[in-house]
């Protein structure tokens, strides 16, 4: 039997591409999806069949009765957010423990790791990564000092394994002089470790590979973005997991040789959520115009998004790293009313211009392109035949200076403004 494949469904800027509504287009042709990193920074707004969901920690793929969704290995896991996710799930009449299997191997975000990551934020200041207080960065920390709890401890010595862990945590807060009160969280976070061994938690490895030797198809769901990538982001301003290809088989336990096609997702002009640098970023009105109609507003923190035009030496850089094979274009149509379009195709520092991505790009500026805006509503265009010539220019121009194709464009929320080419 023809074996499976592991597609990869990668956000490859900051994130917030737009993942969320792409998935829905893309589970159907799937089996199983699964998510290989990150936790519940992460924010995939679903709408299903006319209801909102923000999924945090479960794959997109739940909404389908018979596909197998997976919280790989990778991922970090809050048992009380997992809770109150899953259990918004159940109320709207989804049935969760047939169709999601958590890997024993993700390791659990305690409460004190959460109190842990404002600590640190606080005492970093002015420099601070401006993380979204989850836990994400001490429990990653944590699973590499190798003194982490991960999901398979839930089931034997659980009491005494969590209270050595928190005191060891309540320790490290006291001596940073930290005030906290993490009381209420516990109970619930207590009861979310409890409502969480009431779903398989699995040898996901051992299921996704068994499920690819009986050819079927896995959905690599990405969250965050290649530019947050512990590894190959704007470091220290990342998240701590690795969010490209590569986080895929480590993620998971798949082999590269099982990896299919990898989308590559970004928007028709960029957006950063936190500190770092951002050479686009736009501080004028038109960045407002850009955060204003693109409703550029962070799905778990509420915070602003910090805007700019498309950036070309990013792409590049992310494209390579992840050996993307298609790209998908989400939010074309947030740009229908500008006269002009730039996009970024070079940076600049002290006179020198280079055209691939820098160590730090901090202190680099963006040297633009100008290209003729549409000025025409895409919104209610069907097909590509209908777009107006100015934005089939400037899809051939990022598809050359990307140097891959754009397969799929979205030109509105509705799954129906979806476009494949
Ligand atoms: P952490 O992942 O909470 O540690 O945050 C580290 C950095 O990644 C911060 O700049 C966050 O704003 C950013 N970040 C984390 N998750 C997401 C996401 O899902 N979308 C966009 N930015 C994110």
């Amino acid at each position: 039997m023809k074996k499976g494949k592991v597609d990869a469904l990668l956000g490859i800027v900051f994130g917030d591409e737009g993942k969320g509504k792409v998935v829905d287009y893309f589970t159907p042709k799937y089996d199983v999806v699964a998510r290989f990193a990150g936790g519940p920074n992460a924010g995939h707004t679903i709408i299903f069949e006319g209801k909102k969901f923000v999924l945090r920690s479960i794959p997109s793929g739940i909404f389908d009765e018979g596909k197998l969704n997976i919280i790989g290995n990778g991922c970090v896991i809050a048992p009380d957010l997992f809770m109150l996710e899953a259990k918004e799930l159940e109320a709207a009449g989804y049935d969760l423990k047939s169709r999601l299997h958590i890997s024993k191997r993700a390791h659990l975000i305690l409460p004190t790791h959460r109190a842990l990551d404002r600590a640190y934020e606080a005492a970093k200041g002015k420099n601070k990564v401006g993380t979204t207080g989850k836990g994400i960065g001490p429990t990653y920390s944590e699973k590499a000092a190798r003194t982490g709890l991960r999901v398979g401890d839930i089931l034997e010595n659980f009491p005494q394994k969590y209270a050595a862990l928190k005191a060891r945590h309540e320790q490290i807060l006291h001596d940073l002089d930290y005030a906290y009160d993490i009381a209420e969280e516990e109970k619930l976070w207590l009861e979310g470790v409890d409502y969480m061994r009431s779903f398989p938690l699995t040898d996901t490895d051992l299921e996704l590979n068994q499920a690819l030797c009986e050819g079927k198809n896995v959905l690599a769901e990405g969250a965050q973005g290649t530019l947050l990538d512990i590894d190959h982001g704007t470091y220290p301003f990342v998240s701590s997991s690795n969010t490209t290809a590569g986080g895929v088989c480590t993620g998971l336990g798949v082999a590269p040789s099982t990896i299919g096609e990898v989308f590559g997702i970004f928007k028709a002009y960029s957006t950063r959520v936190g500190s770092g640098p951002f050479p686009v970023e736009l501080f004028d009105e038109t960045g407002d115009k850009i955060r204003e109609i693109g409703h550029e507003f962070g799905a778990v923190t509420g915070r602003n998004r910090r805007c700019g035009w498309v950036d070309l030496v990013a792409l590049r850089h992310t494209i390579m790293i992840n050996g993307v094979t298609q790209l998908i274009m989400m939010k074309s149509d947030v740009l229908d009313t500008f006269p002009t379009i730039k996009a970024c195709i070079a940076y600049e520092k002290d006179g020198e211009r280079i055209t691939s991505m820098p160590y730090d790009t901090e202190g680099w500026q963006a040297v633009y392109t100008e290209l003729p805006g549409w000025q025409t509503d895409l919104t209610g265009m069907k097909s590509e035949s209908e777009f107006p010539q100015a934005f089939k220019d400037y899809i051939a121009f990022i598809e050359k200076e990307a140097g891959c194709p754009i397969t799929i464009l979205s030109v509105g929320p509705d799954r129906e403004q979806t476009i494949v080419r």
